[in-house]
């Protein structure tokens, strides 16, 4: 079963307060998904693997560390794209890769309607990202569109989730280890995180 990690930080609470809030105008409201998925980002990376390399400073040889592995982001659209920016901010040779998909607002079931990723997808660590866990159809549709083209490991990364995603993500990828900023009570009956955020990709893009 991949672990579920709530990042418990204050800097990361109080910008969700602000978030959260209905009030906060999109401009404030891109730049904290930013800065939130940077922050979980951070917590993320400290596992990954390093390799030795020689490096010549201003005054003698010396054998540094650098990342071994690619890192893929993979947001998923639209959402996603509010959270590429912080984490490029801390890994800037990032590639990134793009899966397309909707909610049908009846079924509730995601829509595939883009995918394109770079070649490395095979071989390094891929971020999955989308600021919202809600039934985790679309995180759990997107992980199998990775997986189809290759990617082994993989780790979702969001900003709310609540009981019932996390538990289809892990039911359908129990290889992949979720990393969320909060999670919350529930879905209610047309599918919203509850107390959540509202709709996260109108909020970023002001489509409302
Ligand atoms: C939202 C959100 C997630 C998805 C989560 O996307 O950005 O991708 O819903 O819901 P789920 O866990 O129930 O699948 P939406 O379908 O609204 O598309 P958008 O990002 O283009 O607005
Ligand atoms: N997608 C959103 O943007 N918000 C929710 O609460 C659920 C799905």
């Amino acid at each position: 079963m991949g672990k579920l990690i709530i990042l418990n930080h204050p800097l990361i609470d109080h910008k969700m307060a602000i978030i959260r809030n209905k009030n906060t105008d999109t401009k404030t409201f891109r730049h904290l998904v930013n800065e939130v998925g940077g922050l979980i980002t951070y917590e993320i990376t400290r596992g990954l693997s390093l390799k030795e390399v020689d490096v010549v400073t201003p005054i003698t040889k010396t054998v540094c560390k650098t990342l071994s592995k690619d890192v893929i982001i993979v947001p998923i659209l639209r959402a996603g794209l509010g959270m590429v920016d912080g984490i490029q901010m801390l890994i800037p040779t990032a590639k990134v890769g793009h899966v397309g998909m909707y909610r049908d607002e009846k079924t509730l079931e995601p829509v595939e309607y883009y995918a394109k990723f770079p070649k490395e997808i095979t071989t390094g660590t891929v971020l999955v990202v989308d600021p919202m866990l809600a039934t985790g159809g679309s995180a759990s549709a997107a992980i199998t569109a990775v997986k189809e083209r290759g990617a082994i490991d993989i780790t979702y990364v969001g900003i709310v989730g609540c009981p019932e995603g996390v538990k289809r993500l892990n039911n359908d990828h129990p290889d992949v280890d979720i990393y969320l900023a909060a999670m919350d009570e529930k879905l209610n009956e047309t599918g919203y995180i509850v107390p959540g955020l509202g709709d996260c990709g109108d909020r970023l893009f002001g489509t409302k």
